[in-house]
């Protein structure tokens, strides 16, 4: 098995597959609730560096499942447990942290090589930006 690299989230988004139905932590579970409970990771974020860290070693452990479910695994990641710093993470995981499209990642990133990104109100301001979803994870957002 080999784990969906973080662009194939853009894909999936493309693709039209809802987030937030339910059915990305359908895919967690089925994936990743075999051996041991979700309870494991649950409301426990970590950079993505380390989840990769953590699908890898999984994967040795015996994790599996299709395309489909492993993407969804992946979003659900991105979107509900990956800690991100605007300064310094990847275009794509700030797209997936705050749930805005490749652009508005894009534009995140050049802005920061003029001016870094200091607070929560500073990102607000970019247009693109959900506030909603802004409030909504800022735990997982540094600076
Ligand atoms: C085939 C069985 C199996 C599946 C499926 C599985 N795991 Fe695990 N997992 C293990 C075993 C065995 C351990 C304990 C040994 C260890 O820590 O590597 C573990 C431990 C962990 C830990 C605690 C160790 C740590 O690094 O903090 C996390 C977190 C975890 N799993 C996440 C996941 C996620 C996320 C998935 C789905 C992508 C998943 N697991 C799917 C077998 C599995």
């Amino acid at each position: 098995m080999k784990w969906p690299l973080p662009a194939t989230f853009f894909l999936l988004a493309a693709s039209g597959w809802a987030a937030g139905d339910g059915a990305d932590w359908e895919a967690v579970t089925a994936v990743c609730g075999k051996c041991h409970t979700t309870a494991i990771f649950e409301g426990k974020p970590r950079s993505w560096d380390r989840w990769n860290d953590v699908f890898a070693e999984m994967t040795q452990h015996g994790a599996n499942g299709t395309t489909e479910q492993l993407m969804r695994v992946t979003r659900y990641f991105l979107e509900n447990l990956t800690l991100v710093n605007m300064n310094t993470s990847a275009a794509e995981e700030i797209a997936g942290v705050l749930g805005v499209s490749d652009e508005v990642a894009a534009t995140i990133v050049e802005r920061r090589q003029k001016q870094r990104f200091n607070s929560i109100a500073d990102l607000r301001a970019i247009s693109g930006v959900d506030a909603a979803k802004l409030e909504q994870r800022k735990s997982r957002i540094s600076f």
